[in-house]
């Protein structure tokens, strides 16, 4: 079997690329090792940025996504008694964000591709990757497919990134010393826009899927077991981490998922070698406070589709061979911006009262002070794509 470009995932990122170059008449496999069930329902981030959800209307999938999806022109920080809003309609005039989850864009997607006959292989086993330097191919399950290109979006615990031999990537990363519990609940939001609450017992965030189904997030322990978190346990520890306003009260409701998720900052450099392309959380991860782990991935396959258009297109490889250095640039901002927005948010057991001081006065700079808010919005709702844009 051959293809143009062999993709390794499907997820946001796998499926974005193969839709894109399928516009642009280059052929891909997406090989994905759960079933589609699984990625249809795996719930994941919900944040989109003005630039994501540009893109997937350009690109035609973005039709029940503007529908369906909830945009949001502000959000509120709630520490010390109070909430204030970073107004992004005054701030950042023109754009906003978008809520809908990460399953849904997946559906659309998937739906498209399939719609287009895409090739889209659920289930598949013993993806390996072979000779990236020259001629590549890709085996499973008993089949191998030949590509030109291969695209490693296989997410953080992928074979892709680990197929790059020894020596060749530099890794950088931060662990967090807690993780986040997140809930999706059967109840009417509380709030019309996500609550980021900073309180002395830890991070808690109000999110939304629709106005019946709320999302939630718990600062814990790095090492926390959901078994210890009954229902009751983590309403109550929300309503104290969220009622801290006067006239404030959470609706509670059916707890339809759970999960806890690590916090972790990671990027591999460059994301890149021989001939395959890594795209997505493969290469780089956020810890999720800045709502950007979707959003970058978004970015770099739109990177990638312009590169490997101009390579089909005229045998040039200029844009592939600067593909890392034109995604890292990205990377690292919203690196940084994820990282200020977690160590403003939460609470560091190694933090003393001088470092809390510090977190307070910051919180009341950003929230006082329109230029260090306009900073905030306008990475919150993402730099442009392209400049200009
Ligand atoms: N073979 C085939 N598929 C694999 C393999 C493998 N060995 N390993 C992982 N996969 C699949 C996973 O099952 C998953 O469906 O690759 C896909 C990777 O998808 P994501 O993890 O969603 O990564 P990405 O597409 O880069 O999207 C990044 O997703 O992780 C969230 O919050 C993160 O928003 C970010 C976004
Ligand atoms: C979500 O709704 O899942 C969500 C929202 C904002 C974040 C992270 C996750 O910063």
């Amino acid at each position: 079997m051959r293809t143009q470009v062999g993709i390794i995932g499907a997820g946001p990122a796998g499926l974005l690329l193969s839709h894109l170059l399928h516009l642009r008449g280059i052929s891909s496999v997406v090989l994905e090792k759960r079933s589609r069930e699984y990625v249809e329902r795996r719930v994941r981030a919900g944040v989109l940025e003005q630039g994501t959800v540009d893109t997937l209307v350009e690109a035609g999938v973005g039709e029940r996504m503007l529908r369906e999806g909830l945009p949001h022109h502000g959000i509120e920080l709630r520490y010390g008694g109070a909430g204030h809003r970073i107004p992004f309609e005054k701030l950042v005039p023109g754009r906003a964000i978008t809520v809908y989850g990460q399953q849904e864009v997946v559906k659309d997607l998937i739906a498209a591709r399939l719609a287009a006959g895409g090739d889209v292989r659920f289930e598949v086993e013993d993806v390996e990757l072979h000779s990236l330097e020259s001629q590549p191919y890709i085996t499973f399950g008993g089949e191998r497919l030949d590509c030109d290109v291969v695209a490693g979006c296989d997410g953080f615990h992928g074979v892709s990134r680990p197929a790059v031999p020894e020596g060749v990537l530099s890794v950088f990363e931060r662990d967090y010393p807690f993780a986040w519990l997140g809930i999706l609940a059967r109840v009417a939001p509380s709030s019309e826009e996500l609550i980021y609450a900073r309180t002395e017992r830890g991070f808690a965030l109000h999110s939304m899927r629709s106005p019946a189904v709320s999302r939630f997030y718990l600062q814990v322990p790095a090492d926390a077991r959901l078994e210890d978190w009954p229902d009751e346990r983590i309403w109550q520890e929300l309503r104290t981490r969220l009622e801290t306003v006067p006239g404030f009260g959470l609706a509670t409701g059916e707890i339809m998922e759970r999960g806890i998720t690590p916090m972790r900052g990671f990027v591999a450099e460059p994301m890149q070698y021989g001939r395959l392309y890594l795209a997505g959380d493969a290469a780089h991860i956020v810890p999720p406070t800045g709502a950007k782990g979707l959003n970058l991935a978004v970015a770099d396959v739109r990177v990638l589709t312009e590169a490997l258009a101009a390579y089909f297109g005229s045998g040039s490889t200029e844009l592939l061979d600067g593909y890392s250095d034109a995604c890292l640039k990205r990377v690292w901002r919203a690196q940084h911006f994820s990282w200020w927005m977690t160590t403003l948010l939460h609470t560091f057991e190694e933090d003393d009262p001088y470092a809390r001081k510090l977190q307070l006065s910051y919180l009341d700079y950003v929230t006082s002070s329109e230029a260090a808010a306009t900073t905030l919005a306008e990475n919150y709702v993402g730099l442009p794509f392209e400049p200009g844009r």
